[in-house]
């Protein structure tokens, strides 16, 4: 098969539909997807979810191959907790601002600094530091275990500064925090938030807890992606402004029929609100990972063993 610059025309798209659905029975495969693919990615995924959600589904799985249509230091803990099956991803390319804003060795320096510090990483971050902390959390679980940590410990956390401080907030634990942020969601508009609120005084504010604290002190809501669909599903209101990345809102309007999603621009208006990252994720990249059986995750046995430990730490504790 070959693969022809994409035109992204709705009857590619379906070529590109009907072969991944022949492949994924012919490898036995699965396909998971985060909230912020595209929505033809959406569509054709097994199952979506938060980073938790997703970690516990590669886990589970009985299929031979994973295809993880997220970010790379998904697919790694997917292979992390996998290691018999393949794992691909539909671009390699698809990294992290968070996973890269905290190298392996500045960290073991920071580590080094802070001997009697239990390691709380949040799982964005690569397989390295993972493999140099103690526990792993998402968005979704970070607070309810860092509230489990024994109260006689300091406690660092890493590589998320703003998820850090909203923890910090809700928990009442000091954290030392290492100083890496999401270029998402620190791009949000506080003007446009501003002015979406007096145009929809009756809209609840979600936002994503890795968002800036001052937009966060506007929010009504804060929790994992998964949380926030959630809460658009149960709460009276009936029209939301969404502080997080707007792949969310296609699920938001499938699952919330007859709800108002308002997605919040980045300063200056740009589209900076849009992952580059998950972004870089097509469905012709999908079709071609699944019948090319790569890009495939490969990781050296001793960081995956070591970064194993924490990630069963996490799903045991918040089981
Ligand atoms: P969730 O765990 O809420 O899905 O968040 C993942 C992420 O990358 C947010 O930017
Ligand atoms: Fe990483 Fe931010 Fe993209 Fe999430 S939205 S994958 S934290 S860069």
């Amino acid at each position: 098969m070959v693969f022809a610059a994409s035109q992204s025309t709705a009857a590619s798209d379906a070529e590109h539909a009907a072969a991944i659905e022949r492949l994924r029975r012919e490898r036995r495969a699965v396909i998971l997807a985060h909230y912020y693919q595209e929505p033809e990615i959406q569509d054709i995924a097994d199952f979506i979810g938060d980073s938790l959600e997703l970690s516990r589904q590669a886990a589970a799985t009985d299929a031979e191959v994973i295809v993880f249509c997220g970010v790379h230091f998904m697919a790694e803990t997917a292979k992390i907790l996998s290691p018999g099956k393949t794992v691909l991803i539909p671009d390699l390319a698809a990294g992290c601002s968070l996973a890269d804003a905290c190298p392996p060795g500045p960290f073991a320096a920071f580590r080094a600094e802070h001997p009697d510090h239990i390691v709380v990483s949040y799982i964005n971050c690569s397989a390295a530091i993972k493999a140099q902390s103690d526990l792993i959390c998402t968005s979704s679980n970070a607070v309810d275990l860092v509230r489990q940590l024994p109260a006689d410990r300091p406690v660092l956390f890493a590589p998320d500064q703003n998820l850090g401080r909203w923890v910090q907030a809700q928990s009442g634990r000091e954290l030392t925090l290492w100083p890496g942020s999401c270029i998402v969601h620190e791009s949000f508009s506080e003007q446009a938030l501003l002015r979406l609120k007096a145009e929809h005084p009756n809209a609840e504010v979600l936002a994503h807890p890795e968002c800036l604290p001052h937009l966060l002190d506007l929010a009504d809501f804060i929790g994992s992606t998964s949380k926030l669909l959630r809460r658009a599903s149960e709460s009276e209101a009936t029209s939301f402004i969404v502080l997080t990345e707007p792949g969310i809102l296609h699920q938001m309007r499938l699952k919330v029929p007859g709800k108002t999603f308002i997605e919040v621009p980045g300063t200056d208006g740009c589209s900076c609100n849009a992952c580059p990252y998950m972004r870089l994720n097509t469905l012709e990249k999908l079709h071609q990972c699944l019948e090319t059986l790569s890009p495939a995750i490969e990781l050296d046995e001793e960081i995956r063993q070591r970064a194993l430990a924490p990630i069963q730490r996490m799903l045991e504790l918040s089981a």
